[in-house]
């Protein structure tokens, strides 16, 4: 009696034990299907706007609209940092992922295709 009513119990308990098992497993599947596809993409968006030549003409007039609220009209910096000599500190893919993903709260993140990535990029590296 009490031999199979522990069994019963202990039945119950691998029986809860691969139900949470089998969670687990789906969640950590649906993450990391969010996680490739989600960087594939980004890294295709990078791809497309190194690929595009921009022009520092068409990025500018993209600054202007932009950014010039934080970042001053000549860029030499307001609420957010003077942008010179800014491609000394940062690389393309980290200027990107800035302007993109909004890696640092007070600066929004942008919806901007990678055409207009490309011109934006440009202009920031006539900034000297
Ligand atoms: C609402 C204000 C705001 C707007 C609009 C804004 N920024 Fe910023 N930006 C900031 C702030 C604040 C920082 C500094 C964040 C930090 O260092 O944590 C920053 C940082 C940056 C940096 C990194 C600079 C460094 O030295 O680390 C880059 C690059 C940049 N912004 C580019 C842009 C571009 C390009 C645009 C327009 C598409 C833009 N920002 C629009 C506020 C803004």
């Amino acid at each position: 009696m009490t031999t199979s009513s522990s069994s019963a119990a202990e039945k119950n308990f691998k029986k809860e034990l691969g139900r949470k098992f089998l969670i687990f497993f789906v969640i950590s599947v649906l993450c990391g299907f969010f996680f490739y596809f989600n960087n594939r993409d980004n890294n295709q968006y990078i791809l497309k706007t190194l690929e595009s030549n921009g022009s520092a003409r068409e990025g500018d007039a993209i600054f202007k609209t932009n950014c010039v609220g934080c970042h001053g009209i000549t860029a030499r910096g307001l609420v957010g940092p003077d942008l010179h000599s800014l491609t000394r500190r940062m690389n393309d893919k980290e200027i990107i992922k800035q302007v993109t993903e909004g890696l640092t709260p007070p600066m929004p993140s942008f919806e901007i295709d990678p055409k207009n990535m490309s011109h934006l990029l440009k202009y920031l590296h006539t900034l000297e």
